[in-house]
C-alpha cells in the first residue's frame, strides 16, 4: 500500500513537472503576451510548458493559474515643476532620457478571461492606450482582488464588473498625487514664498460613471479605491452614495479627486462599522463638516502606514483636505480618542487654534496648513506626545513658537513657515528626542508624507528644479520656520540635531 502510494505520488511529480500547467491556459497566457508589447522584457520567462513558473504566475495545487499578477514594478515618477511641466523624478531617469519604460502596452486580449480559476488579477500601471474595461471580466466570477488602478482605461463604470461578487478589493483609481510646486514662487522684495498646493492629480485614464449602483452587488468588498473615478453627474442626486452604504465589510474607501460634488453622505458611512481609512480630499463637498464624523471612531488609517509612525496599531486617519471647507470644524471630533491623522489642509478654515486639538491625545500628524487660522500656537500642544509631524504653514498664526513645543520628543517634522511669528527662536531643542538622534536612514517615510516636505523649502522654489527636488526628498526630519520675523541667536542646540536634515531659518 505505501509503495502503491509512493509510486502514485512519484507518478505524479513526474506528470506535473513535465505538463506545470494546463495547455489551455498556457495558451491563453501566449495569446495574452501576444497582444501586448513588452519593451523592457519583464515576460520573458514566458516560454516553455510549465506556465506555473512564469514571472507574475501563480497556480493552484491542481495547476490552475490562480493569480497574474502583472503591475507595472517602477511606473514613472513625476514632479510637477515651478514650470508646470512634467518631470521625471530620479536623477537616473533624467540621465537617461532615453530609459525604457516597464508598462506593458497594448490592449488585452480576451483569452485572459478564460481562466476561470482565477482569484487575483493586478494589470495596475500598464498602459492599456485608452481601451475599455473588458467586459469578459464579468466571467472570471472567482475574483477576489481585482487591480486596474492607472492602467489607462478609458470608460464608463455601468455593470461590466457588477457580477464580480466574490471581490474583496477593487482599485479602479485613475489618478494619483504627484509633487506640484509649480504655484510657488519666492517675492524677492518681501522675502516671502507665495504659494498654493504642493501637489496635483495626474489622471491616467479616464472613467467616470453616472451611478453607483454596480457597487450594490460587491458585499464582500473591503477594500474600494476609485480615486480620480469621475463621479460629478452621479454627485447630482443627493442619493448617489446609497449604495456604498450597503458595502457593510469595507474597511478601506478611498474617492479623492472624484469631482463628487455635495454634501458628505454621512449617512451612508455610519454603518460601514469596520472602516478604517476614508480619504475624500480635493473633492468639492459643500460645507459643513458633518458632526457625525465623529462617530466614525474606528476609522484608522491607510493600509501601508510608514513605520516611522511605530505604534500604529489603534492609528484614525481623517483627510479632508482641499475641499474648500470653511464653517466651524465641529467640536465633537474631539471626541475621537483615537485620531492620529488629521488633515484640514487646503480648507478655508478661519479663527484661533483649534482647542479640540487638545483632546486628541493620539494625535501623530496634525495638518492645518492652506488655512486662515489665527492667533497664538496654545501650549497644549506640548502636550500631543504623540505627534511626529506638524504642518502650520500659510496661515496667520503670530506671537513666539511656544516653548512647550520642545517637549515633543517623537517630533520628526514640523513646518511653521508662513506665517507671522515673531519673537525667539525656542532654545532648549535637546528634548526632541526624534529630531536629535534619529540616524538618517531609519526611518522609511511613506510617499504621502514625503508629499508634504516638498515646497516648504526657498531653496527648491527658487531654483524650482527636479534635481533640487529629490534632495529634498530625502530628507527625513526637518524644521521649517522660515518667512516669519523670528529673532534672536539660532540655538546652539540645533548644532546638535543630528536626525535634522532640513533647517530652513
Ligand atoms: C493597486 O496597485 C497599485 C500599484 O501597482 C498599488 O499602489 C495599490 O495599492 C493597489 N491597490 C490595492 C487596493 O491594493
Ligand atoms: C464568457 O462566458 C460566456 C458564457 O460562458 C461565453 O459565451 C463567453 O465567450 C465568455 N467570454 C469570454 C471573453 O471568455
Ligand atoms: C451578470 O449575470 C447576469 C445573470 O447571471 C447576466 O444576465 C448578466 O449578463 C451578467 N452581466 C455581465 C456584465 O456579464
Ligand atoms: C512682490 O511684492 C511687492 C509688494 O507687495 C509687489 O509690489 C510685487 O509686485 C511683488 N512681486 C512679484 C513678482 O509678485
Ligand atoms: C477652491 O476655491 C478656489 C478659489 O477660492 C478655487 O480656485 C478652487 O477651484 C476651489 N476648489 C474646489 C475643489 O472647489
Ligand atoms: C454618535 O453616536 C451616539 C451613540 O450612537 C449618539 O448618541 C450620538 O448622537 C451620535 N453623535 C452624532 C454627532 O451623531
Ligand atoms: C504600542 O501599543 C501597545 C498597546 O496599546 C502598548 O502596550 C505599547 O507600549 C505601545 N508601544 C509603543 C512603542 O508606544
Ligand atoms: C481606541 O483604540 C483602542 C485600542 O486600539 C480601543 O480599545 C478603543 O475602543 C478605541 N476607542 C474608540 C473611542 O474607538
Ligand atoms: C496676533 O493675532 C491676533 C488675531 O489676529 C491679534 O489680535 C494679536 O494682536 C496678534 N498678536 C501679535 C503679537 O501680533
Amino acid at each position: 500500500m505505501k509503495h502503491h502510494t509512493f509510486v502514485s505520488l512519484l507518478f505524479f511529480f513526474n506528470l506535473s513537472l513535465v505538463t506545470g500547467c494546463h495547455e489551455n491556459e498556457r495558451e491563453a497566457l501566449l495569446d495574452f503576451k501576444s497582444f501586448v508589447a513588452d519593451l523592457s522584457n519583464r515576460l520573458s520567462s514566458w516560454q516553455g510548458l510549465n506556465c506555473c513558473s512564469w514571472h507574475g504566475i501563480y497556480c493552484s495545487k491542481s495547476w490552475h493559474i490562480v493569480s497574474v499578477n502583472l503591475e507595472n514594478p517602477a511606473p514613472d515618477r513625476v514632479v510637477i515643476n515651478g514650470n508646470k511641466k512634467l518631470v521625471s523624478m530620479s536623477k537616473e531617469q533624467v540621465a537617461m532620457s532615453t530609459s525604457i519604460s516597464s508598462a506593458l502596452k497594448g490592449t488585452i486580449s480576451s483569452s485572459l478571461f478564460t481562466l476561470s480559476h482565477l482569484r487575483f488579477l493586478d494589470l495596475s500601471f500598464n498602459n492599456f492606450m485608452s481601451s475599455k474595461i473588458p467586459t469578459g471580466l464579468s466571467n472570471l466570477t472567482s475574483l477576489t482582488h481585482l487591480n486596474l488602478s492607472n492602467a489607462m482605461f478609458e470608460d464608463s463604470i455601468v455593470a461590466q464588473l457588477a457580477n464580480l461578487t466574490s471581490l474583496r478589493v477593487l482599485d479602479l483609481s485613475c489618478s494619483y498625487e504627484v509633487p506640484d510646486v509649480s504655484s510657488i514662487s519666492y517675492n524677492l522684495t518681501l522675502k516671502k514664498v507665495n504659494g498654493g498646493s504642493l501637489h496635483s492629480f495626474i489622471h491616467r485614464g479616464s472613467l467616470h460613471s453616472s451611478n453607483l449602483k454596480w457597487l450594490e452587488g460587491l458585499h464582500n468588498l473591503r477594500e474600494l479605491r476609485l480615486a480620480g473615478v469621475d463621479f460629478y453627474e452621479a454627485s447630482q442626486s443627493n442619493k448617489w452614495a446609497e449604495p456604498i452604504s450597503l458595502l457593510s465589510n469595507l474597511r478601506s474607501l478611498h474617492l479623492f479627486n472624484c469631482r463628487v460634488l455635495s454634501a458628505i453622505p454621512i449617512n451612508q458611512l455610519l454603518n460601514l462599522i469596520h472602516l478604517y481609512s476614508l480619504r475624500m480630499d480635493s473633492n468639492s463637498f459643500t460645507s459643513p463638516i458633518p458632526n457625525q464624523l465623529a462617530n466614525l471612531t474606528s476609522i484608522l488609517i491607510f493600509g501601508t502606514v510608514p513605520n516611522s509612525l511605530g505604534n500604529y496599531t489603534s492609528l484614525i486617519s481623517l483627510n479632508l483636505g482641499g475641499n474648500n471647507f470653511s464653517e466651524n470644524i465641529p467640536s465633537e471630533i474631539e471626541g475621537a480618542k483615537n485620531l492620529s491623522y488629521l488633515d484640514l489642509s487646503g480648507n478655508h478654515f478661519e479663527g484661533l487654534f483649534p482647542s479640540f486639538i487638545q483632546k486628541l491625545e493620539m494625535i501623530e500628524v496634525l495638518k492645518l496648513a492652506h488655512n486662515i487660522f489665527e492667533g497664538k500656537i496654545p501650549q497644549f500642544i506640548g502636550d500631543l506626545k504623540n505627534l511626529c509631524i506638524i504642518l502650520l504653514a500659510w496661515n496667520f498664526f503670530n506671537g513666539s513658537i511656544p516653548e512647550e513645543i520642545t517637549k515633543l520628543e517623537k517630533l520628526q517634522y514640523m513646518d511653521f513657515s508662513n506665517n507671522e511669528f515673531s519673537g525667539p527662536i525656542p532654545e532648549k531643542i535637546d528634548g526632541m528626542r526624534m529630531l536629535t538622534s534619529q540616524s538618517r536612514d531609519a526611518i522609511p517615510l511613506g510617499y504621502f508624507i514625503l508629499l508634504l516636505l516638498v515646497g516648504v523649502n526657498i531653496e527648491i522654489v527658487t531654483k524650482g528644479s527636479s534635481y533640487q527636488l529629490e534632495r529634498v526628498y530625502t530628507y527625513i526630519s526637518g524644521i521649517d520656520l522660515s518667512c516669519n520675523t523670528l529673532t534672536g541667536n539660532i540655538p546652539q542646540e540645533i548644532g546638535l540635531l543630528h536626525g535634522l536634515y532640513m533647517l530652513n531659518l
